[in-house]
C-alpha cells in the first residue's frame, strides 16, 4: 500500500521504516523538500540528521505535504502540534478527500520548557480541530500516547501486553487502522476503541501525565495497561 506521512521527525521516521519493512511504499511530507533532504544537523529532538536517515532508508521518498497526501492511500499526521493544522492545510482537501488520516500529533507547548503544557484541552482537542478543518477526511487518533519505538515494536514493553487507545468518527476507518496496527504487532484485544473523535481530549490530556512519568522514569519505554 502507498502511505503518505506528514512529518520528518522521529515518529515519521520510525513508522516509515516499519512500513517499508512490511512491504509498503512511503512518502514523507515536509515544508521544504530540498532543505529537509540536505539536513546535516541533528533535529530539535536530538534525532540524527535527516540526510543520514534517508541514506539508510533509500526507498522512502520525500515531497511536499500535498505530494505526500496525493501519494498515500492512507495518511498519517506526524507533524508537531503547532505544525499540524498548517501541514494539513498545505496538503489540501482535494488530495486528502475521503482518505483515512491517522493523527499521532499532540498539542504540546514547550515555550516555557519542560514539562510542556497543552495548547488546546478540556472542551476541545487537536484531533477535533483537524477533523473540523477537514470534514471529508476520516481522522483516527492513535499512537499519540506512547513513544515512537513502542509504536512500531510493542514487544519492547511487557511482551507487547499493554493498551493502545484509538478514537474517531468512522467505524470502518478504525477497523482498517486496527488491521494496520495488527501488522505492527499490536494485538486486537489491546487496542481500545474509545469512540468518536471527542475522545481525543482524553488521549491528548494523557500527555500531561505521560511527561511527568517520563520525567520520573527517565526512559520513554513505558505504556499503560487497562485492567477491569
Ligand atoms: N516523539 C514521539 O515519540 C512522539 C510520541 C507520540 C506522539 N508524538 C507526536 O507526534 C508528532 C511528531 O513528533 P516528532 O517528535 O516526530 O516530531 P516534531 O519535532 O514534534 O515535529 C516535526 C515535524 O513537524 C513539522 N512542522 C513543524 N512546524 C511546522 C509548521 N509550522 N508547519 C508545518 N509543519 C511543521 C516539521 O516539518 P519539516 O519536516 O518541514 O521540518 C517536522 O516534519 C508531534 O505532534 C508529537 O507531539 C510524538
Amino acid at each position: 500500500m502507498n502511505i503518505g506521512i506528514f512529518g520528518t521527525g522521529g515518529v515519521a521516521r520510525a513508522i516509515a521504516a516499519k512500513l517499508v519493512s512490511l512491504g509498503h511504499s512511503v512518502k514523507l511530507g515536509t515544508r521544504n523538500v530540498d532543505e529537509t533532504k540536505n539536513r546535516s544537523q541533528k533535529d530539535a529532538m536530538g534525532n540524527p540528521p535527516f540526510q543520514e536517515w534517508l541514506e539508510k532508508n533509500p526507498s522512502v521518498t520525500v515531497g511536499t505535504f500535498a505530494e505526500a497526501a496525493a501519494f498515500g492511500e492512507i495518511l498519517m499526521n506526524a507533524a508537531s502540534g503547532s505544525g499540524s493544522l498548517p501541514a494539513l492545510a498545505a496538503a489540501g482537501d482535494t488530495a486528502m478527500n475521503g482518505k483515512i488520516l491517522i493523527d499521532i500529533s499532540n498539542p504540546l507547548d514547550f515555550s516555557k520548557g519542560f514539562p510542556p503544557s497543552l495548547t488546546v484541552s478540556n472542551t476541545d482537542s487537536l484531533g477535533e480541530q483537524i477533523q473540523r478543518a477537514h470534514p471529508s477526511v476520516k481522522v483516527v487518533k492513535a499512537f499519540n500516547t506512547l513513544s515512537n519505538p513502542l509504536m512500531v515494536d510493542p514487544q519492547l514493553v511487557n511482551g507487547g501486553d499493554h493498551t493502545l487507545p484509538i478514537c474517531g468518527n468512522d467505524a470502518d476507518a478504525k477497523q482498517k487502522v486496527t488491521s494496520l496496527l495488527n501488522s505492527f504487532g499490536w494485538k486486537s484485544e489491546n487496542i481500545l476503541d474509545l469512540g468518536d473523535i471527542t475522545n481525543a481530549r482524553g488521549m491528548e490530556a494523557f500527555l500531561l501525565l505521560w511527561v511527568r512519568m517520563y520525567g520520573s522514569f527517565k526512559t520513554p519505554l513505558f505504556q499503560f495497561k487497562i485492567v477491569k
